[in-house]
């Protein structure tokens, strides 16, 4: 089905079992937590496999002059020494296709060198302490090129980034100059956020072996579909002839959104051994070999009247991508749809550096750029003697400002309202640094929240059989957020049957092809292609029982309806009953501004003499559409606002501005929020069904949590001491 009018009212808004929301425990939960979830390391399957081992480059720009692999090759166990003189040949790396996960990375296919820890060699051996052991013998000498690694000493330098289809850089409503000259109060203020990594709890790994011509590959992706074009257009062998297995992935945040040297080399190389090739990333090497979150400086400018009406909103983002890559942070893309003013601005632009590829981390735009408009409303505010919620309250459209189209829900004033009614905000001290316990400085801070929902094409094939087992086939994934999960109470409801009667396979490429997992989208697109395949599954159930399939309940594994009844298990019979489901975005997407919303609140204690920031509690209210079950979401949202106090408080990966390396390549040196730094943190939904985004009428989750939090947690801190810290993360030495 194509997304082009309002959802129908169907089974899940009939909620016959009472699966629709539900705080189902995850079905995958007990394998997770007994061992017996394999992930992309530890898959037994095939021959006994070699180990690879990936040597990185040390300088962050020029060529490999020389390299001396005699003393690895003769290294025990050593089965092959991998380098640009002797890999096979791949496609270049190229900028066209709508999708950029699926375009060539090759590796090791030139001596040139682009960012530090590019490979420059694999070594495979018998065993992995055997290649590591080997891979440090391999002698590489370069010459070197001076490489540029700082972002903001080359703001000039920025360029228009290329853009794309709903990815315009730049937009202009009214007169924003003028406007904001003309503002009698205004705020102009500039904000940087630092590079985030994504920290996922399970490395990059890969195993892969041939079968004939084809190669199979289980690794950690998040998209499937486009994990398998980017093998067969690096390897330049026909689609059909990859096969990518990822039934379970230990967090993914974008970072799994490519593939990287790891799929590549095992793949490569498992072909010249004719033998399996398993590969993992170090949590260092991860650092440069994957993808990170770009490093921003956000310009904002807020024009108001006397009475708190938003009339100019300018947001200028700067981000930095590799020299060769095009990727650009979205920092922007939320302030063209949240407040209503007359008169508008956002731009983004982009600095080429020598460092390894910036792409999606949780919530791309969002995240960071919410970190600057919602530490900036809390200024205007402050400027304006005037609560930040009223201050919201009294800017919110009508419709989408920039689309001109309506919203298709938006609650954010109910979110702002329960949120604070909830949380005690009446309670805030309205003028900074005045409540103090002991030595600590007490303080709230809130932000708004909000993230792009969106729809992607999927595909779905569903078979019930004759002992009544529903098994359902797609290339999904399951990152963790619960796919399996949600996905299995859709399919349960729909059919009128138990969740123990599915059986839910996903993350294979051979399966129906879908959109996988990022963007909060996955839910939405795998589970609308679901939905469609149960409604014509239904329909032949129907018709096999001689019911109007208008009239068809389904409930307890039976059909009823009209007078008559029979059990789906012996309608299906020996031979089974199948259908294939499919969803295509339209034109709801065009029609309707399209955004999951919420409220966050954040209360701060501030230590006066060491600066040292404790986080006390913490609230997100939130509207997203239907929730699919009410725990995996609840987990979903409360991850994203840690995420976010994190960023606040904490991350930070540095890069030494001389060689372009993270210096702070671990998670002892990068720090995230630990259980300490998360007391008290709550997470609640307000009832929504939004039915022009699809037919299970949802929006995404994934990533709202995250967007905003941040900000809330910062502007609780000014609240409590007084100090406006524009340059995250808020550490101590900025405060003091
Ligand atoms: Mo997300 S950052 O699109 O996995």
């Amino acid at each position: 089905m194509e997304m082009n009018q309002p959802a129908p009212q169907n089974p899940l808004d009939q909620n016959h079992q009472g699966l629709m929301g539900r705080a189902m425990d995850r079905v995958d939960g007990h394998l997770k937590v007994t061992g017996r979830a394999p992930y992309a390391y530890e898959v037994k399957e095939g021959a006994k496999p070699a180990y690879g081992w990936l040597v990185e480059a040390t300088i962050s720009r020029g060529r490999v002059s020389a390299i001396d692999t005699q003393a690895a090759e003769r290294s025990p166990g050593v089965l092959m020494v991998m380098t640009h003189r002797n890999a096979p040949k791949q496609a270049p790396f190229a900028h066209e296709g709508e999708d950029r996960f699926a375009r060539p990375r090759p590796q090791l296919n030139d001596a040139r060198i682009e960012y530090y820890g590019e490979p420059v060699a694999f070594v495979v051996a018998e065993t992995i302490e055997q290649a590591r052991a080997a891979a440090a013998l391999v002698r590489v000498s370069y010459a070197q090129d001076k490489g540029e690694h700082e972002l903001q000493p080359l703001l000039a330098k920025a360029e228009k980034p290329a853009g794309g289809e709903g990815k315009e850089p730049d937009s202009h409503v009214g007169d924003f100059d003028g406007a904001f000259a003309a503002a009698p109060v205004k705020i102009d203020a500039t904000y940087t956020t630092p590079m985030h990594i994504h920290a996922q709890m399970e490395p990059h790994a890969s195993l892969a072996w041939w079968e004939g011509d084809r190669v199979i590959v289980h690794c950690s992706s998040q998209l499937l579909e486009s994990a398998q074009k980017c093998v067969a257009h690096t390897l330049q062998i026909p689609e059909e002839k990859v096969r990518i297995v990822s039934r379970y992935i230990g967090g993914g945040f974008g970072g799994k959104l490519p593939i990287y040297g790891d799929v590549i080399l095992s793949a490569l190389a498992s072909r010249e051994l004719k033998r399996p090739v398993k590969t993992a990333l170090t949590r260092q090497q991860m650092f440069h070999v994957t993808t990170h979150r770009t490093e921003t400086v956000q310009r904002l400018r807020l024009g108001a009247t006397r009475d708190g009406v938003l009339t100019a909103i300018g947001h200028e983002a700067w981000s930095h991508s590799a020299r060769f890559d095009d990727f650009y942070e979205s920092a922007a893309k939320q302030t063209r749809s949240l407040y209503a003013a007359a008169n508008r601005m956002t731009q983004h632009r982009v600095v080429k550096l020598d460092l390894p590829v910036s792409d999606s981390t949780r919530a791309p735009g969002e995240a960071v750029g919410m970190l600057a408009l919602e530490c900036a409303m809390d200024e205007l505010a402050d400027a304006l003697k005037m609560d930040p919620v009223e201050l919201r309250l009294r800017n919110e459209p009508k419709q989408d400002p920039e689309k001109n189209v309506p919203y298709s829900t938006r609650q954010l004033v109910a979110c702002l309202q329960e949120g604070a009614k909830r949380f005690g905000w009446s309670r805030r001290s309205a003028q900074p640094g005045q409540v103090r316990e002991g030595r600590w400085l007490v303080g709230m801070g809130m932000c708004a929240t909000t993230r792009g929902n969106l729809l992607r094409p999927s595909k779905c094939g569903v078979a019930m059989d004759g002992e009544g087992v529903l098994t359902v086939k797609m290339s999904m994934t399951d990152i963790g957020t619960g796919s399996y999960t949600v996905l299995t109470q859709i399919a349960a409801e729909m059919m009128g049957i138990a969740p123990e009667k599915v059986r839910m396979l996903l993350g294979d490429s051979d399966f129906p092809p879908t959109a996988g997992s990022g963007g909060s989208f996955g839910a939405a697109s795998a589970g609308s292609a679901l939905y469609d395949a149960c409604d014509k599954l239904r329909t032949k159930f129907a018709q096999g029982a001689g019911i109007d399939p208008a009239q068809a309940v389904f409930e307890r594994g039976r059909i009823s309806g009209g007078g008559k009844s029979a059990t789906l298990a012996g309608l299906a019979g020996a031979s089974g009953v199948q259908a294939e489901g499919e969803i295509k975005p339209g034109e709801m997407e065009k029609k309707f501004s399209q955004q999951a919303y919420g409220a966050q609140f954040a209360e701060v204690a501030v230590d006066m003499d060491s600066g040292e920031v404790r986080l006390r509690r913490m609230l997100g209210v939130f509207a997203a559409g239907r929730i699919l079950n009410a725990k995996t979401a609840r987990s979903q949202a409360i991850g994203g606002m840690i995420w976010g106090a994190s960023n606040a408080l904490h991350e930070d990966a540095v890069v030494d501005p001389r060689y372009g390396y993270f210096v702070n390549h671990d998670l002892a040196e990068y720090h995230v929020a630990a259980h300490a730094d998360i007391p008290a943190i709550e997470a609640i939904f307000l009832p929504e069904v939004d039915d022009k985004t699809n037919p299970l009428k949802i929006k995404g989750v994934g990533e709202l949590g995250i967007s905003g939090a941040g900000a809330a947690v910062a502007n609780a801190i000014f609240n409590a001491t007084g100090v406006r810290v524009r340059d995250y993360p808020v550490t101590l030495d900025k405060i003091l």
